[in-house]
């Protein structure tokens, strides 16, 4: 029998491309997400590229009831954990919003399997843990010192896992901290659909080269970085999504641990490199005007991806024109992504 994984948060971005990557590996996903910021659609694609259509349970992670009757429904081996909200700049403006989703959803998802005895857990935190750190390539062991909302939300989950692995035998708890996911399936069916203007470089470049905004703002010209634009480390969705079938298998093959694990390239890229490999991938124009700094920025960041590497056997396949390619593709074929 396949082994079945509870993925939450699985009509979204990450969690799609981590559902493929899961039926091609073997396991059965069994998807719960409230459609808060996603859509069925998503699944439905799913389907269609795997041939396998992910079991569906509509429901929000911090309800409880919910939960159990997930866990009762048959042996489910580990969850992986994307549910959540990562918007940045509301997360401080509704910050109490992030703390309900992010933190009591954890809470609650970790106690129902508490209850029902499942003790493997993929968690999706993020590099925005790591804060400010003043150092640009940033190591699993640095000190976390997030400064907003939505961090201090995956900081504290960081340490409630860890609080809980240390409570009892038997946890396998993997802590993935994501550095900037982008990219499409290459197939082009599934990839990301942020709802209203979007807040991230990748999606809104696409958005310009596709004609559904007009000009890209460049935040910052004078950053301390060899173009002065801004550099971080972008990591293909379904190099993303491989990873965490790398750390699954890994986890289900290792005694229990908590494990803690960068999932980047370990390269770093500008803002104006990114554009122009987009306008090379896409053969379209990318108008933009260098504007301000963005409050909460920091001028550069990639990952140190050794540990991963040393651990998982695991490495990034696919560059920049890699993923500008499969984002175009996705972005070409669903200019108004899953709604038209
Ligand atoms: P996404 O918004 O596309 O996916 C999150 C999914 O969770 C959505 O389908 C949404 O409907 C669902 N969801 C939200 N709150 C829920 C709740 N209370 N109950 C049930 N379902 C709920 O986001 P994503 O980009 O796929 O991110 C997945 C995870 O990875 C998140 O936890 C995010 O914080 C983390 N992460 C994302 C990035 C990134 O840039 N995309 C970077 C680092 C970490
Ligand atoms: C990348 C670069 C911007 C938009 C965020 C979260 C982080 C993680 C990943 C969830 C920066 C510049 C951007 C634009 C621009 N998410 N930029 N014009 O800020 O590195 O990380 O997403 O965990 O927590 O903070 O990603 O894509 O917003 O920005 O010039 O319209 O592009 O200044 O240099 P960021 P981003």
């Amino acid at each position: 029998m396949q082994p079945v994984v509870l993925i939450t948060g699985g009509a979204g971005y990450v969690g799609s491309h981590a559902c493929v990557a899961l039926i091609e590996s073997g396991y059965l996903p069994l998807v719960l997400d409230n459609f808060s910021n996603s859509s069925v659609e998503s699944l439905r694609r799913v389907a269609r590229i795997t041939g396998v259509q992910p079991q569906l349970v509509e429901a929000d992670v911090r309800d409880a009831s919910a939960l159990d009757s997930v866990f009762r429904s048959g042996p489910i081996h580990a969850v992986m954990h994307f549910a959540g909200l990562k918007a940045v700049g509301e997360s401080t403006v509704q910050p109490l919003r992030y703390y309900a989703h992010n933190l009591a959803g954890t809470l609650a998802l970790a106690k129902a399997m508490q209850r029902a005895g499942v003790r493997n857990l993929v968690f999706s935190s993020s590099a925005t843990v790591y804060g400010e750190p003043g150092i640009e390539q940033l190591h699993e062991d640095l000190r976390c010192d997030p400064v907003n909302p939505y961090g201090r939300t995956k900081w504290m989950i960081e340490q409630m896992l860890a609080d809980l692995a240390a409570s009892e035998p038997g946890w396998r708890i993997a802590r993935l901290r994501y550095f900037n996911p982008v990219g499409a399936h290459a197939s082009g069916l599934i990839g990301e659909d942020p709802r209203g203007v979007p807040n991230n470089l990748m999606p809104y470049v696409s958005q310009v080269a596709v004609g559904r905004l007009d000009r890209l703002r460049v935040f910052g010209g004078d950053w301390p970085t060899p173009d002065g634009t801004g550099v971080r480390d972008y990591i293909h969705v379904m190099d993303l999504a491989d990873g965490h079938v790398a750390t699954l298998r890994h986890l289900l093959a290792t005694p229990p641990q908590l494990l803690t694990l960068n999932l980047g390239t370990g390269r770093g890229t500008s803002v104006l490199e990114m554009i122009r490999a987009f306008e090379r991938a896409s053969g379209r124009a990318v108008p933009y005007d260098v504007v301000d700094r963005r409050p909460g920025d920091i001028a550069a960041c990639w990952a140190d991806a050794t540990r991963a590497a040393h651990v998982l056997g695991w490495r990034t396949q696919r560059g920049i024109d890699d993923l500008c390619r499969d984002a175009w593709r996705w972005q070409q074929a669903n200019p108004r992504g899953y709604g038209g």
